[in-house]
Order: C-alpha cells, then structure tokens, then sequence
C-alpha cells in the first residue's frame, strides 16, 4: 500500500525531541504515561496532527478502514529479545519507551482510547507481535506461522475496533504481507438472505491457542452471529464453526460467506521498519502471508508493537463494567 503519510527528516527529528522527554514506563503506569504524552498535544508537528483527523473522518465516513504512516520516530536502540520469552525480555531491555510514546499520541490523536486485556501480559497496552518459539508453526499472531483471515481475539466479548501495528524490526528481504478485506466490500458480495441469516447467532469460535494458555477456562465462544452492526464481522477463518444445532439455511449462509471473502478485494501491506499500519478490526479481516523468506533466522526476529483501540471514547465507557481493578481501558476476559 501506498503510505497516506510520510513524516519528513525534520518533522520526525522534532516529534523524536519530544517523546525523549518523558521517562515514564507504560509497563508500570499506563494511566500516567497517557497523560504525560497528552502534555505533548500543543507540540506535536500540525502535519501529524491533521493526518491524524483525516483518519478518524475517513473511517468515520467508512471510506477507508486501513492506513499506512512511513518513516514514523521510535526508539532508537531496539534490543533482541529472547524467544523463549520476549515479553519478559522486553521489560527488562527496553528502558526507553518512544515507540510506545508515538503509538499513544496516535491513539489520542486519533480519539480511539487503548484496549488491553488482564491476562494479556498483565494488561500491558503496548504488546509485541513477535514469534515465540514455542508457538512455532501454531494459529497465533505469536508464531512465526502464516495467519489465516481473522478479527484479532475474535471468540471474546470486548474485541477492538482497531489494531495499530509498529514496524520495529522488519528484515529487509524477506516478504511478509499483512492482509485486509473490507466488511464492507464482504457483505456487498452476499445476498440478502445469506446475510439475515449471518446476523443470527448460529455460530461460534474455538479460541487461539495463546488464549487459552493465558487462561485456562477459555476454549470456545457463546454462539454469535458472524455480521453485525452495518458490516462488522465476526470471524477467524477455520475456526469459526455452524453450530451443531443450527438450521440448513445458516450452513449455506456460511458457505455464500466465503464465497464472499475470497471475491472480496484484498489490501496487501509489507511492513517496513518505521511504518506504522492501522487498520479496522471488527469492520474487516486481516491475515498474514509469507510470500517469499530468503532468511528464516532473521524474519523470526521480527518485531511489531501493537495496539488495540475503541473507535472512540463512548465505545471505551460503554465497556465500563470489565475494567479491571478500575484501570481503565484494561479488561477481565
Ligand atoms: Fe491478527
């Protein structure tokens, strides 16, 4: 994809200025790191803060639910970490939080308050999509597997609206495209009986295998329907089932369905390090393909810092009774 936005050597100099002044770690107080970063508001380069709008109102209007930002600050030593347990490694290398800075202030700027969930790395909002070895080869954003389409956390009941991705380390030669369809462009590919019967609840999801290691009592979903609102979906592909029970008409539903997705155009991204992606998770799917790997070693290094966010800040407060322990925007699963 063609980025909407590049940030230019100076604007990004100037933004980097910035975000090294604050010291705060988003691991140990989120609530304050989010404010120190808030102060920064009046001084943050006008071009960033107008794209920022230009973002909300493309998805506002759905116009356009996925956008590429090049060349954005972050930190500027980025350590390896260990494989065996990146996450745990992170807390204790990384001491400088400019990446996680940047993603905060596009949040804000952006008016999609952070989602993080409890037992995802105790709540952390920053997390790293980054292959684990012992999911190596498993169905999990924390492998180094290709990735069927799917919403992230798709069995849960508190799921993001978007999903912000930050190329920490991304190996110069290998290939690796993250996908996405339009709920959009899904649904104008279904019939309208197919699609009454989608917004049923006759389905449901087994959850990801990372899931289901964080906490022990999850394995499959309520039953749910797949479409909902105007074009949200519900849905990670091979995962998501027809109930035993449920009538003929929603097994052939399922199938129309994808149908739909595979006539649906698809969006391709290869991230580069210093880009950020943002996309819609409940309005589309996305995958991720290794279309070509010349080094395997080094494209298990690869890094991303993500986020999960609310469209928007009555979305956050409709959510209100799974905060955990008060901390706002971090969910009980
Ligand atoms: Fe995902």
């Amino acid at each position: 994809m063609i980025p909407l936005f590049t940030f230019e050597a100076g604007e990004k100099a100037q933004l980097l200025s910035l975000l090294e002044q604050t010291r705060l770690s988003p691991y140990k107080n989120y609530a304050d790191f989010s404010e120190e970063i808030r102060q920064l508001h009046p001084l943050v380069p006008s071009r960033f803060v107008k794209v920022c709008k230009d973002i909300s109102n493309e998805r506002a209007r759905h116009q356009q639910k996925i956008h590429v930002i090049r060349n954005c600050p972050m930190d500027s030593a980025i350590p390896e970490l260990d494989p065996d347990d990146p996450v745990r490694d992170k807390y204790l290398k990384k001491t400088r939080f400019i990446s996680e800075g940047f993603l905060e202030l596009f949040a804000q700027l952006t008016g999609t308050p952070l989602l993080s969930y409890e037992t995802r790395n105790q709540g952390d909002f920053f997390t790293d999509v980054i292959a684990i070895k012992k999911y190596s080869g498993q169905l999990t954003g924390f492998s180094d597997s290709e990735l069927v389409f799917h919403n992230d956390r798709t069995a849960h009941k508190v799921r993001a609206d978007y999903i912000t991705l930050l190329g920490m380390r991304c190996p110069d030669d290998d290939l690796i495209y993250t996908g996405y369809i339009d709920g959009a462009d899904i649904v104008k590919n279904l019939e309208p009986k197919h699609i009454a019967w989608l917004r049923e609840p006759h389905f449901y999801t087994i959850f990801d295998v990372f899931s289901r290691d964080m906490n022990k009592q999850l394995s499959t979903s309520e039953k749910h329907a797949i479409l909902s609102n105007v074009h949200s979906i519900r849905f990670l592909d091979t995962m998501t089932c027809v109930a035993e029970e449920a009538p003929i008409e929603a097994r052939d539903a399922f199938i129309a369905f994808k149908s739909a997705m595979t006539r649906s155009q698809c969006k391709r991204h290869r991230i580069l390090t210093g880009d950020l992606l943002t996309f819609a998770n409940q309005d589309g799917l996305h995958n991720r393909e290794k279309i070509d790997i010349l080094n395997p070693d080094n494209a298990a290094s690869r890094w991303l810092l993500k986020t999960y966010a609310f469209k928007d800040t009555s979305t956050a407060k409709s959510f209100e009774s799974y905060w955990a322990d008060n901390r706002a925007g971090c969910v009980i699963d």
